[in-house]
């Protein structure tokens, strides 16, 4: 954990809840894009794993669906949020574990994996973490990921307009530097990584499949996610065009997120 992790407390008042934060019209839309992917792999019966599961919203929408889940999350102010809203379900299983620490799971098997809003991006070693996830996948397995696209058209044309008016070039590349603090909650900020397109590749291609690719938020800005609230019809609109445009090759990498689909090989 970056040292600046260390200081956040885990003790924090309910109303600084991240399911509050990320309530959003235009969240729930982005989450219930990428729940139709994952549906699409995810059938009853099945037991999933979850790296980088915050407080467990997607997790609970597997279990409804009949899906047993092994939710690893670090942080512990997140953690106390997962325990607190999955506690009492049977079959959600939550680990305070980063996503490289994979080891820790012993020997165990499991029918998919999945994680979703950049937990991924969270973690510098992504080769790592695709050997070790190999290791806790049957053959033919299902991967879902949702990282942050290293480029994000409303960002770099937001950025230009700015980065112009203010003389200041670093706002047109936010994304493009190796490793920056970003903020999950005030007063909380994790250390993320932008991956490269080709270096998911890289870390993924050689124990896993690539069986799909799809953008989240080209239409929708960013900070759309805090104004979806004020105008839901203008910007339900801009989520229509952002499912229709997610799967076309040249946007799709555009998005603010992509959801990257492999199987285990
Ligand atoms: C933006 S939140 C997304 C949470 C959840 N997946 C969701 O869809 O709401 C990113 C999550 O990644 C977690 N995280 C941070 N470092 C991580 C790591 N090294 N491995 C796995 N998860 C990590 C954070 O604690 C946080 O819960």
């Amino acid at each position: 954990m970056h040292p600046q992790e260390q200081k956040n407390s885990p003790n924090r008042s309910p109303g600084d809840s991240y399911d509050q934060r990320t309530g959003s019209k235009a969240s729930y839309w982005q989450r219930q894009q990428f729940q139709k992917v994952l549906g699409h792999y995810a059938h009853p019966g099945m037991h999933w794993l979850e790296l980088g599961a915050g407080t467990g919203t997607d997790a609970l929408w597997l279990t409804n669906r009949g899906i047993e889940i092994t939710c690893m999350e670090p942080h512990p102010w997140m953690f106390a949020q997962l325990q607190a809203k999955t506690s009492d379900v049977a079959a959600i299983h939550a680990l305070p574990l980063k996503a490289e620490q994979l080891d820790d799971l012993g020997k165990h098997v499991f029918d998919g994996a999945f994680s979703n809003f950049a937990a991924l991006n969270c973690v510098e070693n992504l080769s790592g973490v695709a050997q070790a996830l190999a290791e806790h996948l049957k053959v033919g397995a299902p991967v879902v990921l949702c990282l942050f696209n290293r480029l994000c058209g409303w960002e770099l044309a937001l950025g230009l307009l700015q980065g112009l008016a203010q003389r200041n070039p670093e706002r047109l590349w936010r994304r493009q530097v190796h490793q920056r603090l970003v903020e999950m909650q005030p007063g909380i900020e994790i250390s993320t990584f932008y991956h490269q397109p080709r270096e998911i590749m890289q870390a993924f291609e050689p124990l896993f499949r690539l069986e799909a690719r799809v953008g989240m938020g080209i239409a929708i800005p960013p900070a759309g996610w805090i104004l979806a609230d004020r105008a839901p019809a203008f910007f339900q609109a801009l989520n229509h065009l952002d499912m229709a445009w997610g799967k076309g090759l040249g946007l799709r990498s555009l998005g603010d997120h992509q959801i990257w689909c492999f199987t285990r090989r």
